[in-house]
């Protein structure tokens, strides 16, 4: 049983693709098959995959409008067991074409469900919105994965996020659970930093996973050379964290792993 895993949080920048594509690789990197699926017209997770967005009608947007399957556009990337289904800039009208589409937030569950089984895990990169993307993802998704920032205003906006995940369970998803909230870029210089983690647990209790992502350059080097940190520096603080991250998931799900 593939566990679909949604990383979700409207406010941008807090590293959402950045847990989205390394997530995805460290469980491969375990020998687990992994499907990232990226649902942001940006299309950051794909390209720091070391996949290129292509122009041949190729990506998760013709599988949302239903013109083609999961499966004739999913890559395998430069990982054994890591493969993806790219984004595309086209993804940014898709909002506005489903508008009278009926069913219009289970089109990721629709496009997912043939090709479910063949992963044991799939990570979906949301956008910065809750619009209809992040939407689907929730629909689509056994748990989601909230990045906070280590900084200022870290906790606004959250109730918004976890207002609509309770609107989607009641309506579309009742199974849909909260896997964790994840602090990233922390900085242990800053007291900032201490405080934030402090709040946020006090918040969010046992939710908080224990892993922190520190604050790392070399993550945000990785993307511009294609690569998910494990590749670009086995070594560094931000691999040695991913990788952490997800053994803590991996635990939390020996159940759902073959
Ligand atoms: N732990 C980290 N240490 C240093 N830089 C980081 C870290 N995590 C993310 N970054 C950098 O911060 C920026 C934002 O991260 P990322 O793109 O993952 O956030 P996002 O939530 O996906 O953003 P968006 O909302 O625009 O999709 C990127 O430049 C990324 O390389
Ligand atoms: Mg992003």
């Amino acid at each position: 049983m593939g566990k679909i895993i949604a990383i979700a949080n409207q406010k941008g920048g807090v590293g959402k693709t950045t847990t989205a594509v390394n997530l995805a690789a460290c469980i491969s990197a375990a020998e687990h098959s992994t499907l990232l699926v990226d649902t942001d017209p940006q299309a950051n997770a794909t390209s720091g995959s070391g996949i290129e967005t292509n122009e041949d009608g190729r990506s998760v947007y013709e599988c949302i409008i239903g013109a083609r399957d999961a499966s004739e556009v999913i890559v395998q990337t430069q990982i054994p067991y890591f493969s993806i289904l790219p984004s595309h800039i086209n993804l940014v009208g898709v909002e506005v074409e489903l508008v009278e589409a009926d069913n219009r937030e289970y089109k990721m569950k629709e496009l997912l469900a043939p090709i479910k089984e063949r992963y044991e895990f799939i990570i979906i990169d949301c956008p910065p919105s809750l619009g209809l993307l992040t939407l689907n993802a929730l629909t689509a998704a056994d748990s989601v994965v909230i990045p906070v920032q280590c900084e200022y205003y870290a906790l606004e906006g959250l109730s918004k996020l976890l207002n609509t995940i309770n609107i989607v369970k009641k309506h579309h998803n009742p199974g849909l659970d909260i896997e964790g909230v994840l602090l990233t870029m922390y900085d242990s210089h800053l007291r900032l930093s201490k405080l934030i983690v402090h709040e946020v647990q006090k918040y969010f209790g046992s939710k908080v996973f224990k892993t922190i992502v520190a604050r790392n350059v070399r993550l945000s080097e990785a993307p511009s050379f294609g690569q998910p940190i494990i590749l670009y520096d086995a070594v560094s603080t931000g691999a040695r964290n991913y990788m952490k991250l997800a053994n803590e998931i991996l635990k939390n799900n020996h159940k759902v792993i073959r």
